[in-house]
């Protein structure tokens, strides 16, 4: 039974990972009549749908009593605030994080952000290994070595990046340090997260409750000091349409889904599970998007090599 938890979370996990990117990053480049959306309130709406998504949960687990649901969230959030109070770290991360991988893929494409964003699966191995105590094998050192070599290879600027202007070397380096900060934080959170997970009793959701509601409130902050004057003009939804509630939907599943992988699997078969989305998004983003274009047969050779050198890591890890 845990067993079959632990794959089907990390496949929904795959198909989340895959959409979420790709549609975000068509939502944040598509051309538009009117203002675009804030990516600052859509990281609150996320939280939110989280948060509601979170308490069908526990009402579910309650026996759909309501008085059983009052009962639970009174006595684990509202009488615990120390516990509650431990969420607001990898809380206030993630909402930085959020907001972080918008600024990344507003300035580079989803194949590059994708790539690149997999050092997390280093961070988060050194971070597990330095806060749970992990043991990790020679194979999966080694894996990880495999893996920062991909991600160099796929950054190395090739000799037609250099020739066009165009490609903007400016907001290519604010997008690759939005997404490297965001490896640090992801790695991080992450762990800590399952370290509270592992080490208390309280359930998933409630955890997850007590996450999305910080998660929320930094999030308002966010609103207020980054788009509170367009907020105050255009108002809290502006520009949002029916793309924009499906980026938003995939986000608060994505936060279910990575809680319960974390839960029954952990944070690196979680990383490893999500670079498999990375071919995936890669193929999509080529030929739907034609948003990954190679310029040259060098550029072609790197940018491929870059893209499949996922493949040796999760061969070696599983
Ligand atoms: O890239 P990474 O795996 O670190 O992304 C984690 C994402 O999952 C973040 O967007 C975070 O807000 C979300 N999350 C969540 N609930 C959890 C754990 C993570 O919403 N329990």
């Amino acid at each position: 039974m845990s067993a079959n938890l632990k794959y089907l979370s990390l496949g929904i996990l795959v198909f989340q990972t895959t959409s979420l990117v790709l549609t975000m990053r068509y939502s944040r480049t598509l051309k538009e009549e009117g203002p675009r959306y804030l990516s600052s309130t859509a990281v609150v709406v996320a939280e939110l749908l989280k948060i509601m998504a979170c308490i069908l949960l526990v009402y579910k687990d309650s026996k759909c009593s309501l008085r059983a649901l009052n009962r639970v969230l009174h006595d684990e959030i509202l009488n615990k605030p120390m516990e509650t109070l431990k969420l607001a770290i990898p809380s206030g991360i993630y909402t930085l994080q959020n907001n972080l991988l918008y600024v990344a893929l507003s300035n580079l494409d989803a194949a590059t952000y994708q790539v690149t964003y997999q050092l997390k699966i280093l961070t988060t191995a050194l971070f597990s290994v330095s806060m749970l105590s992990k043991k990790l094998g020679v194979y999966q050192w080694l894996s990880l070595v495999i893996l920062m070599t991909g991600v160099a290879f796929v950054q190395w600027p090739s000799d037609s990046q250099l020739d066009s202007k165009e490609l903007s070397a400016g907001s290519q380096f604010v997008g690759l340090m939005a997404v490297l900060t965001a490896c640090f934080s992801s790695g991080f959170a992450g762990v800590y997260f399952e370290k509270i997970l592992k080490e208390t009793k309280q359930s998933v959701w409630i955890r997850n409750i007590q996450l999305g509601f910080f998660g929320s409130i930094f999030g308002l902050m966010g609103v207020y000091i980054y788009d509170g004057e367009l907020v105050s003009k255009n108002g809290f939804f502006q520009g949002y349409n029916r793309l924009t509630w499906i980026v938003v939907v995939l986000q608060a599943l994505g936060g279910l889904v990575i809680a319960a992988v974390i839960k029954y699997a952990d944070n690196i078969l979680k990383g490893f599970a999500t670079s498999l989305s990375i071919i995936l998004s890669t193929l999509i983003s080529y030929f739907w998007l034609q948003d990954f274009v190679p310029t040259s047969p060098y550029c072609s050779m790197k940018d491929w090599v870059g893209q499949v050198q996922w493949l040796l890591p999760v061969i070696l890890t599983l």
